[in-house]
């Protein structure tokens, strides 16, 4: 593909959404999550790859979506499943070559669906060049400027520079060894000691990273991923973690400074036509300081795990939901619906727990799970964010209904969070077992290979695409539909959302002039507002109501406050 052609038809050509202005694609978009070594596999070794994804792009069009989301597909030791980046201009050889990278994204825009790739902005692998040179020029050598090495505290440099936790659990640095053999200088890594972090205070880190955006915006992406995005400026002095930092202070969290670096990112994505966009990876508890990174001059979106993180109670998702709007509105932004991603418990099996709200540091293996329940709720789950104003995101295989896999052998665990945590945390594996394609057993048409590079339970074969396309009753069925309706009704694309009155177990809110949502997350059906008719539901309606753990879309005549929507005791 030529340069100019791909960047022309970046978002020319794509985009069979319904959107009138191409350019605002992303405000409704739905976007598809690739974890591109369990997606499918196209060279037969057991693991996904670019022409497994390429084979499987009628799949995703009929899926419906308006782009895909690739997690890391660069040169990479996968330390920490490709977030270890060691070279941002080439592809893993497990996934593939440059040229395949080039055409999967001509292919799927001529599928209509663009392409947004991961960038990893905090730290590099270290096996990076600039790593491997910082570590060969020993201490006080100019390529170390470009990291943060550290004389260790203390007369003998034995005592770590601070105390900083890992994102991963554990200390944030490793001693290094001198060329001369003796124990040298430390540095600083906020998750594994493969992932190097770099200094954004040196001014060659910023100008990397803009050849490196332009260089992929050059070949037609749409869009990049923000990587750990609240986390690259550090306080050079070095001081420990206050125990209440002041908003923008706090020594590697969130620093004010930050915002610098993504107004400039922001002018090379607006300096190509069509514009690209920036979405956001930023965990952060408070929704003002969230919302400064979508202003109007800096991302465009950032993922909202606020949402993602409550349990399925109705209060608590409708006050996540208010929250959400009200933070985004003041800075002009669409919000963004995700029920999970490759880092996260998947919904089937987290909604079917008594706890189902996510956290990190509360995973743990042999928690007691009713897959059925969490599959009703995840359904409805899926109604429920398709339903909202926004972007919305799947991860790939929640559209199949896998659930996590909690009994994969310790000895294929891969995640450095498992094991820096000494064991406790299961880790992400589990989320990321390959998808099941077709037949009856294991590994279910992902490779040509005997088995795929992590086992999948011999059950999925109830849950493989070939299995559920057939199957109205199926959550693909239920998602392709879903995807189908949002992208005819011009409301989910630009109606304002207003809540109906509802009992509390019961969310209701209608979008525009005549759709109605609603949820029951109560033990009492819910009556439907009169005069309205279904137009999906996650689970068969009972007597005309909505019984537990079910969401519906309606079409209504009369959506505003007076449509009482009441519950209703079973036996009345
Ligand atoms: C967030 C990514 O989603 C996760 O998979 C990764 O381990 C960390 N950032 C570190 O890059």
């Amino acid at each position: 593909m030529t340069e100019h052609g791909s960047a022309a038809r970046a978002g020319g050509s794509a985009g069979n959404g319904r959107h009138a202005d191409q350019a605002s694609w992303w405000r409704s978009a739905v976007i598809y999550e690739i974890y591109l070594r369990s997606f499918a596999d196209g060279d037969g070794d057991g693991s996904g790859d670019l022409a497994g994804v390429r084979s499987r792009l009628p799949y995703l069009r009929d899926l419906g979506v308006d782009a895909l989301w690739f997690t890391p597909w660069y040169r990479s030791p996968l330390a920490d499943g490709g977030y270890d980046v060691a070279d941002y201009r080439s592809i893993d050889p497990t996934f593939g070559t440059l040229a395949d990278a080039e055409a999967l994204i001509s292919e799927a825009l001529d599928h209509g669906i663009r392409t947004i790739i991961d960038v990893v902005p905090n730290h590099v692998s270290a096996d990076h060049e600039w790593f491997r040179a910082a570590l060969a020029a020993g201490p006080g050598a100019p390529e170390r400027d470009r990291f943060w090495f550290h004389p260790g505290r203390g007369d003998t440099g034995d005592a770590i520079p601070t105390h900083w936790v890992s994102n991963f659990a554990g200390p944030t640095w490793t001693r290094t060894t001198n060329p001369d053999g003796t124990p040298g200088e430390w540095y600083l890594h906020l998750f594994t000691p493969e992932q190097p972090d770099l200094n954004w205070n040196h001014p060659d880190v910023g100008a990397e990273h803009e050849d490196v955006l332009r260089f992929w915006f050059d070949r037609g992406v749409a869009g990049i991923r923000i990587d750990s995005a609240a986390l690259l400026i550090k306080d050079a002095a070095l001081p420990e973690v206050p125990a209440s930092p002041a908003p923008g202070r706090h020594p590697h969290v969130d620093r004010d400074e930050l915002h610098e670096v993504y107004r400039a990112w922001r002018a090379v994505a607006d300096s190509y036509d069509p514009p690209r966009i920036l979405v956001g990876e930023v965990w952060l508890p408070d929704p003002a300081r969230f919302a400064r990174y979508l202003r109007p001059d800096e991302m465009h979106t950032a993922f909202n795990f606020d949402f993602m993180a409550r349990p399925w109670v109705a209060k608590e998702l409708r006050e996540s939901i208010d929250t959400t709007l009200e933070a985004h509105g003041l800075v002009g932004a669409p919000a963004t619906w995700v029920l999970s991603n490759h880092d996260v418990t998947r919904p089937v099996t987290r909604y079917g727990r008594e706890d189902s709200s996510f956290a990190f540091a509360a995973k743990r293996f042999g928690v007691p799970t009713d897959l059925r329940v969490g599959r009703r709720r995840a359904r409805a789950a899926a109604l429920l964010t398709a339903a909202l104003p926004g972007s919305l995101y799947i991860y790939q295989g929640d559209e199949l209904g896998l659930p996590e896999v909690e009994d994969l052998p310790r000895e294929l665990l891969e995640d450095p969070m498992h094991f820096r945590s000494g064991g406790r945390d299961p880790g992400r594996d589990g989320c990321r077992v390959p998808l099941p394609w077709s037949g009856d057993r294991a590994p279910f048409g992902f490779t040509e290979a005997d088995t795929a590079w992590l086992p999948q339970p011999s059950d999925w074969a109830q849950l493989t695409v070939e299995r559920q396309a057939g199957d109205p009753g199926s959550m693909l069925c239920l998602y392709r539909t879903a995807v189908a309706v949002r992208r005819r009704e011009g409301a989910l694309h630009d109606g304002a959302l207003r809540w109906l009155d509802s009992d509390g177990d019961v969310l209701a809110f209608s979008r525009g002039a005549d759709f109605v949502c609603l949820v029951n997350l109560g033990p009492e059906p819910a009556a439907l507002p009169e005069g309205s008719s279904v137009l999906l539901a996650s689970d068969d309606l009972v007597d005309g109501r909505l019984p537990q753990d079910t969401a519906v879309w309606l079409r209504t005549a009369r959506p505003h406050r007076s449509a009482q929507i009441r519950s209703v005791p079973m036996k009345e």
